[in-house]
């Protein structure tokens, strides 16, 4: 089933305030001549009132809001915490379990999972990150174990909701040792195949890692991928627009 490309801004912790400022307006204006593309913002937690801001008086219905985190309990004693029911006024999508929570917060597969189920209480649309460390031989391999445990009780009408993003941690372009650039679109293609076996026809599959304005084409071209999450080529906002424009011209 083949729908608008979905592109996922995962500005992570780049932006100063004012330059996300600057990049939510940029990226806003263009859209406003862009269509047949979904684009959704992450911005870190504090400018996400400000961008929201900024974006909700545009009334674009192809520009939503997304947070970068939550925590799964909807209140408490969790310092530094922001749960779902906080957010949930304010954007529409959260992404749960990238691999830089897992690697650098220690996020284990089960709060991955409290995640997406505290997200969908609320009403947001989980964009659940799943890849493997390194490059494999059979595409997919790995990601076909982690991903149930992630998905664990997820009725299935909310596995049609969310969104799967396929992100190779070895791909994206963190400076981790392993890390060696984009995949190949075959290669990407493949792990979908073995990804859209375990979720719903209508679950949306991304892919996630060293995505550019010169690599974007290659991803969207296969069938089993409805878009991407972009991380550093997202805070860019001549290059993310331009990968917007692409993205619409590929409908
Ligand atoms: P990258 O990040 O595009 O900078 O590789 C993608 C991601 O981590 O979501």
């Amino acid at each position: 089933m083949r729908r608008f490309p979905l592109l996922v801004a995962n500005w992570k912790m780049y932006p100063t305030v004012s330059e996300g400022i600057v990049i939510a307006n940029a990226i806003k204006k263009a859209l406003e001549q862009i269509h047949h593309v979904e684009v959704v913002l992450c911005p870190p937690a504090v400018m996400v009132p400000m961008v929201h801001e900024t974006i909700t008086a545009a009334k674009l219905t192809h520009l939503h809001l997304g947070a970068q985190n939550i925590h799964y309990h909807d209140t408490g004693a969790f310092t530094g915490e922001i749960s779902a029911s906080m957010v949930a006024r304010l954007v529409d999508y959260v992404i749960v379990g990238h691999s830089e929570r897992v690697k650098w917060f220690h996020e284990t597969p089960y709060e991955t999972n409290q995640k997406i189920q505290a997200a969908l209480r609320h009403r947001l649309t989980p964009i659940v990150c799943v890849g493997e460390l390194k490059k494999q031989a059979n595409a997919g391999q790995e990601v076909v174990e982690k991903l149930p445990q992630l998905l664990k009780g997820v009725e299935r009408d909310d596995i049609a909701k969310l969104v799967v993003a396929y992100e190779p941690v070895w791909a994206i372009s963190s400076g981790d040792p392993y890390a060696h650039g984009a995949a190949t679109g075959e290669y990407v293609q493949q792990a979908a195949e073995q990804i859209r076996k375990l979720v719903e026809p209508q679950t949306r599959v991304l892919y996630g890692g060293s995505t550019t304005a010169s690599n974007i084409a290659e991803f969207l071209d296969q069938p089993n991928i409805d878009g991407a999450l972009v991380g550093s080529a997202s805070v860019k906002a001549a290059e993310f627009i331009t990968m917007c424009e692409i993205a619409s011209e590929m409908r």
